[in-house]
Formats: structure tokens, sequence, C-alpha cells
């Protein structure tokens, strides 16, 4: 039998139920599961949408946005190479890119002078751990380099993804390219 509460509030619509060649005890239990996964995909689909939308956006004059993308590009390319390196087993390779490029080195160049003081004070924050990050993996290549434990080098370069990611779920930037 079917529950009429369920009816009543609209839960098992009947003229679903109706015309169908389905017991109605097997259409209400059928029909419980796939509102509730319904639900369930809904809140999963529209979380992104949630957190992209409380990204802060840095407002930051157009060349230096510019610079800063171009800096991202490269900064992809960079992770490109040290992940090649690694495979390969050139760990000091891995960390001299690492460190030019990435590492403490690099932010002197890159962000102090030119791009760093338009930074919202967040956005620097992670930079920096991620700067940082980027030295630590330099150091630990240079270990493996002498023991051969690669399993340090990885686990040291995802904490350098690890800041990429939580820079880019936070903040975006106004685009001027
Ligand atoms: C301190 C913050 C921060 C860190 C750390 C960071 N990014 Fe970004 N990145 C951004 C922002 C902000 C954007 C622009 C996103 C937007 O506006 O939607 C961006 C954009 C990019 C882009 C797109 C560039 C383009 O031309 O469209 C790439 C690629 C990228 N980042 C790679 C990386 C990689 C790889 C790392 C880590 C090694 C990294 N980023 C670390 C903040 C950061």
């Amino acid at each position: 039998m079917i529950d009429k509460t369920l009816i009543k509030h609209k839960i098992v619509p009947w003229s679903y139920l109706q015309g169908k060649n389905v017991c109605k005890a097997t259409a209400a239990k059928f029909y419980w599961p796939n509102a509730l996964i319904s639900v369930l995909m809904f809140l999963a689909l529209s979380m992104p949408v949630i957190a992209n939308a409380d990204r802060q956006s840095a407002e930051l004059p157009s060349h230096v946005s510019k610079h800063l993308m171009s800096t991202m590009r490269n900064n992809l390319e960079s992770l490109a190479h040290i992940t090649y390196l690694l495979a390969d087993s050139k760990y000091a390779e891995a960390a001299d890119m690492a460190e030019n490029n990435l590492g403490m080195s690099s932010m002197e160049i890159h962000f102090k002078k030119f791009v760093g003081k338009y930074l919202p004070k967040g956005m620097r924050k992670i930079s920096k751990q991620m700067h940082k990050a980027a030295s630590d993996f330099a150091l630990s290549a240079r270990e493996t380099e002498k023991d051969g434990d690669v399993n340090r080098s990885f686990s040291a370069l995802s904490q350098v993804m690890n800041q990429c990611v939580a820079c880019h779920d936070l903040y975006r930037v106004n685009r001027a390219d």
C-alpha cells in the first residue's frame, strides 16, 4: 500500500503513479532515494559556484595583473619541468629549477618589488608560503640526490602545489589580457 501522506504532501505525484505499470509500493520505495539523490546532486553541483562567488578579487593595475598572470604560467611550466626531472631521477636539476623559478630567490625578483606591494595581505601571505615551500622542496630534492628517497621529494612538492590550490581557491584578479 502506498503511504497516503506522501501523496498528500506531493512527494509522490499521483499523476506519476497513474498509468504506470508498476506496483504502488515499489513506486513509493523507488521514488525516495531518487529524490534524495537529486537533492544531493544539486548541492554538490552548486558548491563550486558558491565557492567561486566567494573568491576575493584583487584589483590590480593592468600592467601588474598582466605580469602576475605571465608569472603564473611560468609557475605551471616550472612544475611541469620539475615533475619531469623527478621522473628522470635528475634531483639536483629539479632542486635548481624549483629554487630559481619558485623558491625564495625568485620571490625577490618577481614579487617584493614589482607585484607584491599591490597584492591583498592574505594573498601575499600565501605567496610567501609557496616560495618557502618551493625552497623546502629544493632542499628535499638535494637530500634525495644523496639517498634516493624520492617519496620525500614528492611529498615536499605536494606542499608547493597545496599553496597554488589554496590561493586559487580564495582569490581572482581583474583580467587585463
Ligand atoms: C598568492 C596567490 C597565488 C599563488 C600562490 C598561485 N597562484 Fe596562480 N593565480 C592566482 C590568481 C589570483 C590567478 C587568477 C585567477 C583568476 O582571476 O581567475 C592565478 C592564475 C593562474 C594561472 C592562469 C594564468 C592565465 O594566464 O590565465 C595559472 C596557470 C596559475 N595561476 C598557476 C599557478 C601555479 C602552478 C601555482 C603554484 C606553483 C600558482 N599559480 C600559485 C594566484 C596564485
